[in-house]
């Protein structure tokens, strides 16, 4: 086997150098010749050994050109981790600046949710009146028992009223009409002669009784309606003009 491939291998050299060997015989396929050699090693020698010249250098060619390719290979690897690293820095610098670019937009989005509050907040209260420091809403057609008027209040985004102040008592009054009762969110439920404020659950602020007042003639006397410069306390289920407020307190 060795020496059957050792023939064929000085036979193809033969043939591709077009050299005829010494004591071979040049046999013709299809006009390509090919060499055969009865004694390779003998009949080579020197010849044989500056034939191969050529294919030595071409290995050793293709030696340096595979280092060179190594070399290449491991610079390209080199880059090829450089970019790596510069995609991984432009990924980090594109994930902050989107995250940057969120805040700002939810920062945006809950100023813009602020103003449509406002805006809702006015238009709601475009009934209301400002008196001081505060809105007021003061019905002047309208007819109501406690419940009815509490519900009413409540469905304009505001409380049935009462005053924080003397000065507030008294610029409500000023646009009242004279002859006419209004229900304030004022009542003693829990406990006879302890006035409490719906909006804040807590003592009513501010009260200024009609002389006499409270003055209970009825069982039913729970709840305080402003009449006149002053209070008193009146009938729960008797229909009468209400005064809301915007605040909840
Ligand atoms: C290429 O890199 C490999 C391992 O990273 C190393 O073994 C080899 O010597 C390098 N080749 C050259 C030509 O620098
Ligand atoms: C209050 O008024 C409403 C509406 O008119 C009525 O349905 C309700 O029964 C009244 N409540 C009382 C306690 O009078």
């Amino acid at each position: 086997m060795f020496k059957f491939l050792t023939f064929v291998f000085y036979a193809v050299i033969a043939k591709v150098l077009k050299v005829p060997l010494s004591g071979s015989e040049d046999v013709s396929t299809d006009g390509r010749y090919m060499c055969l050699l009865h004694d390779p090693p003998n009949q080579c020698g020197e010849f044989c050994l500056s034939a191969l010249m050529p294919l030595i250098d071409h290995i050793a060619r293709h030696q340096e050109q595979w280092i060179t390719c190594n070399v290449k290979s491991n610079e390209t690897e080199a880059k090829l981790g450089k970019i790596e690293a510069q995609l991984t820095a432009v990924k980090m610098k594109s994930e902050e600046q989107l995250q940057a670019l969120l805040t700002k937009i939810e920062s945006q989005q809950s100023a813009v949710m602020e103003t449509l509050l406002q805006m809702n907040r006015k238009i709601m209260f475009l009934r209301f009146d400002r008196v001081g420091s505060r809105l007021f809403y003061i019905e002047h057609n309208l007819g109501q028992n406690w419940t009815s008027a509490l519900n009413s209040c409540n469905g304009m985004g505001g409380h049935l009223a009462s005053f924080k102040s003397e000065e507030e008592f008294k610029d409500i009054s000023a646009k009242l009409n004279m002859d006419t009762s209004y229900r304030l969110g004022i009542n003693d439920f829990a406990e006879k002669g302890l006035f409490i404020s719906v909006s804040s659950g807590k003592t009513a602020p501010f009260l200024k009784w009609k002389p006499g007042e409270p003055k209970y003639n009825h069982i039913d006397q729970h709840c305080v309606t402003m009449h006149y410069g002053g209070m008193w306390v009146d009938s729960c289920s008797s229909n009468i003009h209400l005064i809301c407020e915007a605040d909840d307190n």
